[in-house]
Parts: C-alpha cells; structure tokens; sequence
C-alpha cells in the first residue's frame, strides 16, 4: 500500500488539524478587543503537537529513511510523544518516549494508552547528559531500526504549522489579525506561524511569552540563551538552548510571565466562564490578555489552546499542589486582574 492511501485508511489521521477558533468572552470583555484561542486541544492527541508529530513521520516516510518496521524515537516534554504514539499506532510503527521527571502523570497514562514505550531521564539542565535531549539522541542513533523524529532541529516541525496551523488560521480570521500569541517551546509553533503571518502583512504583531527559568527572552533580546533555572509549573515551553526552529522565529515582543499570573488567570477563567486549559496555554492567553491591553480596545488577538485542562488537573488544577508550589489560588476581582496584567 503506498503512503497516500495508507494515510487515508486510518481515519485518526484525517481529523489532526482544521480545529475551530474560540472567543474568549471575559476577557475579551475586560479589555474590549476580540480575544480568540485556536483550539488546538481538539487534535485526537489532545495538543497541538499531533501536527508535527504527523508532518514528520509523513515526510520521513516519503523521503524513505522511515521504513517499515522500524522504531520512532524522540526525547520531548510528552505532548510530541503522544502525537508520534498515536500516528505510529496508526502507521504500525513502534514508539519510544524519552521523557524528564516530573512531567504530569496524565501524559503517562495516555502514551501507554497509546503504546509507546517511556524510558524516564532525571529532571537535570541540558548541560547534563542525563538531560532527556541528550538521551533521546543517543537512544535515536542507537540502531539502525531507529528513527530519531528530532523535533527540536527537524524543519517538518515548524513546516507543519507553516503549511497548516497559521493558513488555516489567516483564512478562518478573514485576515483580520492584528497580533498573535505563541509561546515556544521546540520553536515549531512559533516558527511556522510567525513566519507565515509576516509573509501576510508584516504589522500583525507576533508576542512571545515565556514561562520562568527560559533562556529564550534573553535569547531575542542578546542573542544568548541565559537562565536562571527557577521552577516552573508549565510543561512543553520555555528553553535554555538555541535549537534551529529558533532561526524562523520574527518575533515583536518577548517577556517572562510568572506561575502566580497564571494560576490567578487559570482561577478567574474557570470561574468566569467554565474554561480550563494546559498550562502553556494559559501562558499563551495571559500574553494575549496583556497583548490586548497594551493595544487598546478593537484589536483582534490571536493565540492557541494547545493542550486541555484534563493535562493540568495535577498540577495548575490541583489545590495541594499549588500549596506545595507556594500559589495563591484565590479568586481575584475584576479590577485586580487588570491591573496583574496590565505592565509587563
Ligand atoms: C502543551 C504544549 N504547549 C506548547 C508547546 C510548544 O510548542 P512548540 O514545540 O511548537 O514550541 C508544547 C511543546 O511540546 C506543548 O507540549
């Protein structure tokens, strides 16, 4: 069976991407802007990784140096994990999952779901070679019966969301953007659409936010990646290493928003209108609530749900944790919201 018509027998495959956009009423509301969320939680992995994930087996499949029988493997937060588990169930290929410490056990459950393998690294900085990268490439190279997805330098990342996830998004706007919000972790998300809005109209604003402990603000504003390796609550986001993505990124404006400023929107989001999401999506949306108040009312800003809250229920979701983490969870008033994001 050729490629094409191996893709089209699995109907899985059919439904990752052409996922609907959201208005986001409170806070849209609050700052009288039209506030949107490409619902990126909808791909049958749950997260917008299922597109890379996709693109990148496709074209290693076309290009031949996936063949048949053999066995994908990738070092990744989880979310590109789940993604290459259900298309290498769907494709018949085996999947091994190099993933850190720490990560919430609801992507566990749902790679075994899915039937990949987890091989678990210590939580250590990328200067270690235990670091979950490092292993990931090692394992990867191990065998010739491997293949190493390579999310971080692999350029059908970023292409899935080039050639996918920003035109579908220009087209459903009409157009009519006037910033967009992309926090980046392997750089793909922010690559592909960044670049693909630039090439559009170059005034629509490109707003990256990025969780405590990244390099990448300092990356933008120097040149270096610099970190000070704090904790952070959110997974799939933020780096401390130039990884190639990094090179197609056109970005306006980059600042750190920290896990208190999430965990308050999380709650008043929840209370306000039943909404809950992943935790870098909800940094993505506090970039763009703090994106629309800085621009003022009638804009229209753009940004990705890119996981569910189902991902977040033991961490951002739970009151232990957050207890354990030193995070405030109480229910602030409209007033006070504002004026949290309103400076940075
Ligand atoms: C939940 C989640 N959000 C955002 C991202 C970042 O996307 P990208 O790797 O395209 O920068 C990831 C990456 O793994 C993720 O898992």
């Amino acid at each position: 069976m050729d490629l094409k018509t191996k893709l089209k027998s699995t109907g899985l495959l059919q439904v990752i991407g052409n996922t609907p956009i959201m208005k986001v009423q409170s806070l849209s509301q609050l700052t009288g802007c039209d506030i949107f969320m490409k619902c990126e939680n909808l791909n049958p992995g749950g997260t917008i990784k299922d597109r890379p994930a996709l693109h990148m087996v496709v074209e290693a499949i076309a290009s031949g140096v996936l063949k048949p029988g053999m066995t994908i493997v990738e070092g990744t937060a989880g979310n590109t994990g789940i993604g290459l588990a259900l298309v290498g169930q769907a494709l018949g290929y085996k999947v091994i999952v190099i993933m850190p410490q720490g990560m919430a056990i609801e992507k566990h459950k749902v790679l075994k779901l899915y039937g990949a393998e987890i091989v678990e690294t210590e939580a250590v900085p990328f200067s270690d070679d235990r670091h979950f990268f490092k292993v990931g490439k090692k394992i990867g190279q191990s065998s010739p019966d491997y293949w190493w997805a390579n999310q971080f330098d692999n350029p059908d990342n970023y292409l899935s969301h080039y050639l996918g996830t920003a035109p579908e998004m220009y087209q459903d706007m009409d157009g009519k953007i006037d910033a967009v919000v992309v926090a980046a972790g392997s750089g793909g998300t922010a690559a592909g659409v960044s670049k693909y809005m630039k090439e559009q109209n170059k005034n629509i604003r490109v707003v990256v936010p990025d969780p405590m402990g990244s390099g990448i603000c300092s990356y933008f504003k120097t040149g270096e990646f610099t970190s000070d390796h704090s904790y952070t609550m959110t997974e799939g986001v933020g780096i401390t290493r130039f990884q190639d993505n990094f090179k197609w990124i056109q970005q306006d404006e980059c600042y750190t928003i920290s896990d208190q400023k999430l965990t308050s929107l999380a709650m008043y989001l929840r209370e306000k209108e039943g909404l809950v999401m992943g935790m870098s999506s909800m940094l993505n949306l506090a970039g763009a609530f703090n994106t629309a108040l800085k621009m003022g009312p009638g804009k229209r800003v753009i940004t990705f749900m890119c996981d569910g809250g189902e991902r977040a229920i033991s961490k951002m979701y739970n009151p232990e944790f957050l207890l354990e983490k030193k995070l405030d969870g109480t229910l602030l008033p409209e007033k006070e919201i504002v004026e949290l994001f309103k400076n940075f």
